[in-house]
């Protein structure tokens, strides 16, 4: 009865959601920094210095903006990385959750090449080890997204590898 009377109400409660979880075959955009919207490649990425990033589905060009999907990417010395590390990053590159496990804050800093940090309380994340803490308070590890490789795209490869942020379930 409220539909029929308001028209534009029937229609946005039928209207699909969209989905803002990262999905396999997304590629990314810069969240922040001078090239803010554009897609990140590759070159964009170096030892020691995070990007922020969205997931963005290809084929839409829809933007995942949501604060559960962003994303921390940056490269390591694949020599550094653990078996089980190796196994999701590409050509040296690793995608992690970037809300931290403790508070939720933006996890953006580097204490070393391999160690997130999260600013608001210091942990500690071994991006080299799938996340694991290696300083609280967090006591969870980062989640962590797994990377494929098309061409030169950097392109998401399965669901993120656990909760996100200080969510419990
Ligand atoms: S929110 Fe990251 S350490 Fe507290």
């Amino acid at each position: 009865m409220l539909a029929a009377a308001c028209p534009g109400l029937a229609q946005a409660n039928t209207e699909p959601k969209p989905i803002t979880a990262p999905q396999p075959g997304d590629s990314f955009v810069h969240l922040s920094g001078p090239k803010v919207g554009q897609p990140v490649v590759a070159e964009d990425l170096q030892i020691g210095a995070p990007k922020l990033a969205y997931p963005i589905d290809p084929a839409s060009g829809e933007v995942r903006r949501a604060r559960a999907s962003q994303v921390v990417l940056t490269r390591l010395d694949p020599a550094l990385m653990s078996d089980e590390t190796r196994e999701v990053a590409w050509n040296g590159i690793v995608a992690y959750s970037a809300i931290c496990t403790h508070n939720g804050c933006p996890v953006t800093g580097m204490r070393n090449p391999h160690t997130l940090l999260c600013p608001c309380h210091e942990s500690e994340f071994d991006i080299a080890d799938k996340g694991k803490v290696v300083h609280g308070p967090a006591q969870r590890r980062l989640a962590n997204l797994p990377l494929k490789t098309t061409g030169d795209a950097i392109m998401v490869a399965g669901p993120f590898s656990g909760i996100i942020g200080a969510q419990t379930k």
